[in-house]
């Protein structure tokens, strides 16, 4: 492992599951044993505090304690069109130091320029229907301007009447679906909780195409990954029950 791997989890679209993704992504890296830095470019929306249960949201880098994630959450902006500046460039020197495995980034739908930067990995996060894809394939086409490659993921709806299929969806973009999570009630009740689904009892269908998906970005940086994943879980009933212990 030599550098930071950046990723940038994305789609021009609000509500799709950027946010549930790009948490429970982070916290799989992170109890897996990779340093990975969670960092929040969602000022309109902030939702990470609701997921790692932190609601004083502060603009620096904290721990997670449970499994050693480190993140930075957002504050709500004033201003709904400015794009942060600043904290784009604390995110860019966060990345340039090299100090983590990973680096995932959660954004705001409306926040076009962030998507232009280079980042070296980027996830679209897509619901089966024509809008989410349209706009998934717009911050895909940004993503890509930067020289970076793509990944998507299927997220929900797979039961409506107007759902497109995964071939439908993988002409549309190119690429294949790397990976694909039906609608899993389990997320509603780790939200209430505030605690990510992916350490919460009982939620087996999210965490498992998660865990696909970390899989995939750790290999892409280590080629020992799969042992880094033997322990894991150990390392998730580790993670479980320190939240047992804080919740007490
Ligand atoms: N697979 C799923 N099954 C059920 N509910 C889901 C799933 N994925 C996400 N959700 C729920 O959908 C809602 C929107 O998810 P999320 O906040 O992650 O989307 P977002 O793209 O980050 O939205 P925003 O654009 O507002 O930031 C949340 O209530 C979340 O719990
Ligand atoms: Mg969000």
């Amino acid at each position: 492992m030599t550098k930071t791997l950046s990723i940038i989890v994305a789609s021009i679209k609000g509500g799709v599951g950027k946010t549930t993704v790009a948490v429970n992504l982070a916290v799989t890296l992170s109890i897996a044993g990779y340093k990975t830095l969670l960092y929040e470019m969602d000022t309109v929306n902030p939702g990470v505090g609701y997921h790692l249960g932190k609601l004083d949201e502060e603009s620096h880098v904290q721990t997670y304690k449970p499994t050693g994630l480190q993140y930075v959450s957002a504050h709500v902006s004033e201003s709904y069109d400015a794009p942060d500046a600043e904290r784009a460039s604390q995110l860019e020197s966060e990345i340039k130091k090299g100090d983590y495995d990973f680096v995932i980034v959660d954004t705001q739908s409306a926040d076009k320029s962030l998507l232009k930067k280079h980042f070296d990995s980027g996830l679209i996060i897509i619901n089966p229907d024509e809008q989410s894809c349209a706009a998934g394939i717009m911050a895909k086409d940004l993503i890509e301007s930067s020289g970076a490659k793509c990944n998507i993921m299927l997220n929900m709806g797979f039961e409506k009447p107007y759902a497109l299929s995964d071939k439908e969806i993988e002409e549309m973009f190119g690429t294949p679906i790397m990976a694909r999570a039906e609608e899993d009630l389990s997320l509603r009740k780790s939200l209430l909780e505030h605690v990510p689904n992916i350490l919460t009892e009982n939620a087996p269908k999210f965490s498992a195409q998660i865990s696909k998906l970390a899989r995939v970005y750790a290999a892409m940086i280590d080629e020992d990954y799969a042992q880094k994943f033997e322990n894991f879980s150990r390392e998730l009933g580790r993670a479980k029950s320190e939240i047992k212990k804080l919740q007490q």
